[in-house]
């Protein structure tokens, strides 16, 4: 299957943003060991949410859908069952990562895989908080998957000082030290999502957090809440960039989750002259929303400096292509934690740029490209995306102003995190065709 991206004239109409993926994970996590049931509305219905979810229901999680809403019976933090089947979380980080926390304070062992992508991606960095926690965890002998978790006699707090900054890790250790004795510190370089601390607080946990230090006591238990998840802010961005650089285009995108630890593409949007207005501030929870306006303007380069680069980690692809239409040289410092993900972002990205006729360089652990300005058109060219969402979204909006058309191999992928994409692209004025 291919997608095809077409030249568009001009994005037009309001749209709602479906669920947020990190916030969703987070969700199905904390009903199932809360105590009762909890409501979740607007939950992402993707393929590595709903492999999470799948999860919790091999752990003897009684989880059912009734009109949009889903129903989560909570056991407990330390209710879950053993699964008599391997655990599969297809291509999604947060969903294993946060799991290995949550599994490794249960009675039970346990046995965690994934599809070809994540069984390549670097599971060390929270192996080894986990141990030093007293887990019983391993991976294979590269620390990859699968991951084999066998029960502790003790698992204690940790006072842990992150190498990388990461979201997945620091929740890892907070999911692990709901089961622990004493309290947990985690300090980092620089801030990264704090989705996990937030509700950890709204189910009723004793947490306080700063910018790069969060504190966690000993929690007895959470309690079940109705949880209502913002639009996904890292899914918007596709749009968001998309109105920017297309002529004529005025879109609205509303109920998007606006958590100050993932909105830093709209301030560097906002400094490269993006006309981009935020109303109708509101919260779901502990998470505040808004509604974005955005029109067509003409951006200037960007600077990415590496204390930016945890809070625009997912958005790094989409921001290259919006750096394609500025005039002159974007610099992005640091940003090597992109060749972890769902692909190597880096080489993916560089691979589609070059294809794009775009000057790019890298030099040491400065990446930097050459825009041509807002009456840059891409030439046709297959875009390979290695399998990755975001690469293939990225390229996605680039096609809508190409020469012509821009082909986006393995789009099946974009399931992974935004399976309403072409659909909810196409409302709004994106000429999509799938064959
Ligand atoms: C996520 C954290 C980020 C991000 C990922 C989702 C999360 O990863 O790239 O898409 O939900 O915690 P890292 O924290 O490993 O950088």
């Amino acid at each position: 299957m291919k997608l095809i991206s077409k030249f568009s004239e001009g994005l037009h109409g309001e749209i709602k943003i479906p669920g947020d993926k990190s916030i969703s994970h987070r969700a199905l996590l904390c009903s199932s060991i809360s105590e009762g049931t909890s409501k979740i509305s607007n939950l992402q219905e993707s393929e590595d949410v709903i492999n999470t979810l799948k999860s919790l229901k091999q752990l003897g999680i009684n989880i059912i859908k009734k009109s949009d809403s889903y129903y989560v019976e909570g056991k407990g933090f330390r209710g879950l069952k053993e699964s008599e089947k391997k655990l599969y979380f297809g291509n999604s980080g947060t969903g294993i990562r946060l799991m290995s926390g949550l599994l490794s304070i249960q009675n039970f062992s346990s046995v965690l895989t994934g599809d070809e992508s994540l069984s390549k991606r670097p599971m060390k960095r929270i192996i080894e908080p986990l141990l030093k926690m007293g887990a019983n965890i391993s991976g294979s002998k590269e620390d990859t998957l699968p991951l084999r978790i066998t029960p502790s006699k003790k698992i204690n707090g940790i006072n842990y000082k992150m190498p990388v900054a990461s979201a997945q890790v620091k929740s890892a250790i907070l999911f692990a030290s709901l089961g622990a004795q004493g309290d947990t510190k985690i300090i980092e370089k620089s801030m990264s999502r704090d989705h996990t601390e937030r509700m950890f607080e709204y189910f009723g946990a004793s947490i306080s957090y700063s910018e790069t230090e969060t504190k966690l006591k000993e929690t007895e238990k959470f309690t079940s809440q109705n949880v209502e998840i913002p639009g996904d802010f890292s899914s918007s961005a596709f749009f968001i960039v998309a109105a920017l650089i297309s002529k004529n285009s005025d879109i609205t995108l509303k109920e998007v989750g606006m958590n100050p630890s993932r909105i830093a593409l709209l301030n560097k949007l906002r400094e490269m002259g993006g006309d981009i207005q935020v109303f109708n501030h509101s919260s779901f929870g502990k998470e505040p929303i808004a509604d974005i306006n955005i029109k067509s303007s003409i951006l200037n380069p960007c600077e990415v400096s590496p204390d930016e680069v945890p809070n625009l980690i997912d958005e790094l692809p989409i921001l290259f292509i919006a750096s394609c239409f500025a005039e002159g040289i974007s610099s992005f410092i640091e940003i090597e934690e992109l060749k972890y993900k769902e692909s190597d972002r880096l080489k993916a990205m560089q691979e589609g740029l070059n294809k794009m006729k775009i000057k790019n360089f890298l030099d040491g652990n400065i990446f930097c490209i050459e825009g041509i300005g807002k009456d840059y058109k891409a030439p046709n060219f297959l875009a390979e995306t290695y399998f990755d969402h975001r690469v293939a979204m990225s390229f996605a909006i680039a096609g809508l102003n190409s020469n012509s058309y821009i082909e986006i191999a393995s789009p099946e992928s974009i399931n992974t995190s935004f399976p309403e994409f072409i659909e909810l692209g196409k409302k709004l004025g994106c000429n999509f065709e799938i064959c």
